[in-house]
C-alpha cells in the first residue's frame, strides 16, 4: 500500500530526475540512498578454529556495516527484523527529532520479527558515531549489533585512508559459543568482562597501510563494560584530533581513558619506511594488549601532519552560562538490591539509582522524567559519582560541554558520553534543542539495564 505522502514524494522525484538529467542541475528532491539494515542471526569465526554458531546477532552478514553519510545530507535507513525477537536501533550521538531516536517504549515501539522500521534524519555533526539497538540491550549488543557511523565534513580534511575501528569484547568459551552474559555481583560492580578482545571482529588485527600516509583512525568503543586506556609508542607522529565526534584542540594520546560508548579520532602519520609497525596498546588491564597494528607497505608517500585541515566545529547550540539553570544528577548504588521483574532484558536486579531511583526496566518506567527541560534553554547539568565505579554517562539527542570537575582538569570538549569517576562530580552545560523524551543511562549495559537510567523531557 502507497501512502499519500509516498505517492506525492515519488511523483516529485520522478519529475526532478528528468529535470536534472537535462540540465545537468543538482536534483534538489533527490531520494538519499537507503542503507538497509537487516538484523540477523550470523554464524562467524570470531575464535580461530572454534566458529560462534549460535546467538551471534548482526546487521547484515558480517561485522555490522560502518555507515558512512555526508554532514548536513538527509540519511534513511531501513531496520528490517529476522530476529526471533524485537529489536530497534538508537543513533549515539545524533541530534535528531525524538521519534527517530529508537528507544523501545520511550520514543518507539518494537519492531517485531518480520516487520521493518524507517529511521529518516539528517546528521548535523560530522564527525564518529555509532549505532546499535536500545532493546533487550544487553543480550543484543554482547552478541554482536553494534556498527559505526562515520559523518563525513563537508570538505574533505585530506586523509589518505580513513580507517573505522570497532572496539569491543565477545563472552565466549573455550569452543566459541557465548557463555552466560553476566555475574550478578559484577554487575553490582565494575560490570562482567568479554573473554574475547577485538577490533573489528578481529583479534589484534594487522592493518596495511602506505608508508609515509596520513591515516584517519576512528576508534569507537562498543563494547557493554570494558573502559579502554590506549597508547601509541612514544614519539609516533599522532595527535587526537576528536573525541566522541567533535574536534578537540589537537592532543598525544597518552593512556587515553575512553569509556563504552566513546570515540577518539586520531590523525596518524605512518612511518616511510616498509615493514614498520605501529601497535596500538590497551593498558586497562593487568597486562598490557595489543588493540592492532598498522604495517607501512610500499614507497612513502611522504605527507606531513600539518597538511591536514584542522576540522571545523560542530553547529551545536552554545549555551549561555550566565542564563543556566543547575541541575543535579546523582549515580548511586540503590537502596534495595532487591531483584526486580525483567522487562525486555533487564538484569531482574536492581543494583544501581539515579537521583535515588532505580529504573525498573531496561526500557520501561518509571515514567516520569528525572528532568523537564525547555527546547533552546541553558541548563548546567551536574554528574555526581556516589559510588568506586566508573560510569560512561550517556544522554540521547543532545550534545554537551564538559565543564569542570572535583578531581581534575577538563578539557571543554563537547559530547554525548562522559566518563565520571569513583567520587567525581563533573559538571556539564547544554542547549537542548529537540523536544522529546531523551534517554540517559550509564553506558556500561549492566548497570543500565539494572537501575541506571532515567529520561529527560525537553518541552
Ligand atoms: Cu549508545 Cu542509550 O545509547
Ligand atoms: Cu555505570
Amino acid at each position: 500500500m502507497i501512502t499519500r505522502r509516498e505517492a506525492l514524494k515519488s511523483a516529485l522525484v520522478g519529475g526532478a530526475a528528468v529535470a536534472g538529467g537535462l540540465t545537468g542541475a543538482t536534483n534538489l528532491w533527490a531520494v538519499p540512498k537507503r542503507h538497509d539494515l537487516v538484523a540477523q542471526n550470523i554464524e562467524y569465526q570470531l575464535m580461530q578454529g572454534a566458529p560462534t554458531t549460535k546467538n551471534l546477532f548482526t546487521f547484515g552478514d558480517a561485522m555490522p556495516p560502518t555507515l558512512r553519510v555526508k554532514q548536513g545530507q538527509p540519511f534513511h535507513s531501513r531496520l528490517i527484523n529476522k530476529l526471533d525477537e524485537p529489536t530497534t536501533v538508537h543513533w549515539h550521538g545524533m541530534r535528531l527529532p525524538n521519534d527517530m531516536d529508537g528507544v523501545a517504549f520511550l520514543t518507539q515501539h518494537y519492531v517485531y520479527t518480520g516487520d521493518h522500521f524507517d529511521y529518516r534524519f539528517t546528521p548535523h555533526d560530522a564527525g564518529t558515531f555509532w549505532y546499535h539497538p536500545h532493546c533487550n540491550s544487553l543480550e543484543q549488543l554482547s552478541y554482536g549489533m553494534t556498527g559505526l557511523m562515520v559523518v563525513e565534513e563537508a570538505e574533505d580534511p585530506g586523509f589518505d585512508q580513513d580507517i573505522p575501528v570497532n572496539l569491543r569484547d565477545f563472552r565466549l568459551g573455550g569452543d566459541g559459543q557465548f557463555i552466560k552474559l553476566f555475574q550478578a555481583r559484577k554487575s553490582a560492580r565494575a560490570g562482567t568482562f568479554g573473554t574475547l578482545r577485538t577490533s573489528n571482529w578481529q583479534s589484534a588485527p594487522q592493518m596495511d597501510v602506505t608508508a609515509g600516509s596520513l591515516v584517519r583512525l576512528r576508534l569507537c568503543v562498543t563494547d557493554v563494560t570494558r573502559i579502554y586506556k590506549l597508547s601509541l609508542p612514544e614519539g609516533t607522529a599522532a595527535k587526537v584530533i576528536a573525541m566522541d565526534g567533535n574536534p578537540v584542540t589537537p592532543f598525544a594520546i597518552n593512556k587515553l581513558a575512553l569509556g563504552p560508548g566513546q570515540r577518539a579520532d586520531i590523525a596518524l602519520r605512518i612511518p616511510d619506511d616498509e615493514g614498520q609497525t605501529i601497535n596500538l596498546t590497551n593498558f586497562s588491564s593487568s597486562a598490557p594488549w595489543t588493540v592492532l597494528s598498522l604495517r607501512a607497505i610500499g614507497p612513502s608517500l611522504k605527507r606531513d601532519l600539518r597538511e591536514i585541515k584542522p576540522l571545523p566545529a560542530n553547529p551545536i547550540p552554545q549555551p549561555d552560562l550566565k542564563d543556566a539553570e543547575y541541575i543535579p544528577l546523582e549515580f548511586s548504588a540503590a537502596a534495595e538490591k532487591r531483584p526486580a521483574n525483567p522487562i525486555c532484558g533487564s538484569l531482574g536486579f536492581s543494583f544501581w539509582a539515579v537521583n535515588k531511583r532505580a529504573w525498573q526496566g531496561a526500557e520501561r518506567g518509571p515514567l516520569d522524567p528525572v528532568a523537564v527541560l525547555k527546547r533552546d534553554k541553558s541548563y548546567v547539568f551536574e554528574f555526581i559519582n556516589r559510588t568506586p565505579q566508573t560510569h560512561p554517562i550517556h544522554i540521547h539527542g543532545m550534545t554537551f560541554q564538559l565543564l569542570k570537575s572535583n578531581k581534575r582538569k577538563l578539557q571543554p570538549w563537547w559530547t554525548d558520553t562522559a566518563l565520571v569517576f569513583p567520587d567525581e562530580r563533573v559538571q556539564v552545560a547544554v542547549r537542548p534543542d529537540y523536544v522529546g523524551d531523551w534517554l540517559m543511562h550509564c553506558h556500561i549495559i549492566e548497570h543500565q539495564e539494572s537501575g541506571m537510567t532515567a529520561f529527560m523531557r525537553v518541552e
